[in-house]
């Protein structure tokens, strides 16, 4: 039996052990608010990013301060709950995980979903089990992990059922729907077309105001993030919280049950938080065996066979 992270099943799906319950079924339960915008994808498949990308076009050219500015304005619902997503100032953008039979949905709200080829998703949702010591996976190997991924059982289920879900909505007018490889090709191109997904005016601001564009690019590049974002969670999550500071009424009700599950793991303070972690295609090369890439590729053949998701990845896929 491969080993794999920490996980549980709520509603029939798989999420950190560290996750509440009761954030989740709240979370299924949610009623989109008219105008919510929703960062849909799943896990390591680009969310940060655009959720930086979100919020640098919202607040017009500056990037989130603080990690609870970031929460306030793009919280993950299903980690924190549902409270500081009613409470969002709007415009925000609402971070979910969820494929698309499970995510609470409505016409009058937008939904960005962001895929990214399955190899380097894998990779980095390895790496991102590793890290984070709420998965109890720090001597974790890359071999067990891919069976867990190829069999569909980490966190938010099976990657494939997941882009499946939401390719086919791919042309509904209030889904926006965004390739990883694409957004770092041309990531000019991709914040234009996110902010005139947005609303007009915000196309038209970047259009016309070509300094801004400049800035939005450079704070939400890779090298930017990994000190700013990799910072803003670290002050976060890397310290152990006193239950006075877990009290705070500021603090959403899931974040409050991460930091208490944390305290129950005797978690160990830990300064720097590499969520963003090297932001580069094909770091699969570095973690695949030959026998590996031929089984991925298999089930992606079978599994993408009648649509045009192998044209996403011409160089993995062919
Ligand atoms: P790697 O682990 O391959 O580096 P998510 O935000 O969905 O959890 O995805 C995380 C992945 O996106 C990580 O991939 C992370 O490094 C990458 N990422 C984060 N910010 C990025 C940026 N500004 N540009 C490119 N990739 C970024």
């Amino acid at each position: 039996m491969p080993k794999g992270p920490d996980y549980q099943e709520i509603e029939g799906l798989i999420i950190p052990k560290a996750f509440s319950p009761k954030c989740l079924r709240d979370s299924l339960r949610y009623k989109p608010k008219d105008n919510d915008v929703f960062i849909v994808t799943f896990p390591k498949c680009g969310t940060t990013w655009v959720q930086h990308i979100v919020i640098n076009i919202l607040k017009r050219g500056l990037p989130p301060e603080s990690f609870e500015e970031f929460q306030r304005l793009s919280p993950f619902m299903e980690l924190t709950g549902t409270g500081i997503v009613e409470t969002m100032p709007r415009p925000g953008a609402i971070k979910t995980h969820l494929p698309f039979n499970m995510q609470p949905y409505s016409l009058q709200a937008k939904y960005i979903y962001v895929t990214r080829n399955p190899f380097d998703c894998c990779v980095s949702l390895f790496h991102h089990s590793r890290t984070l010591p709420v998965y109890q996976y720090s001597d974790g190997t890359f071999e067990d992990f891919f069976e867990i991924f190829i069999n569909g059982e980490t966190e938010f289920g099976d990657y494939f059922d997941h882009l499946l879900s939401w390719y086919e909505h791919r042309n509904d007018p209030n889904v926006l729907f965004l390739v990883y490889e694409k957004i770092k090709a041309d990531t000019r191109a991709a914040v234009l077309k996110i902010a005139k997904f947005l609303g007009q005016e915000y196309e038209d601001m970047l259009v016309k105001d070509e300094q801004m564009m400049e800035n939005i690019i450079r704070q939400t590049s890779v090298e930017y993030m990994k000190k700013s974002t990799n910072k803003h969670f670290g002050s976060f999550f890397g310290s152990v919280h006193s239950d006075e500071e877990i009290d705070n009424e500021n603090i959403p009700e899931g974040l409050k049950h991460v930091l208490k599950y944390m305290k129950s793991i005797n978690f160990k303070p830990q300064s720097e938080f590499t969520f963003v972690r090297k932001g580069i295609v094909g770091d699969w090369k570095n973690h695949f065996t030959q026998k590996q890439r031929e089984r991925l590729k298999r089930k992606c053949i079978e599994k993408f066979k009648g649509t045009e998701i192998p044209e996403f990845w011409p160089d993995i896929l062919k």
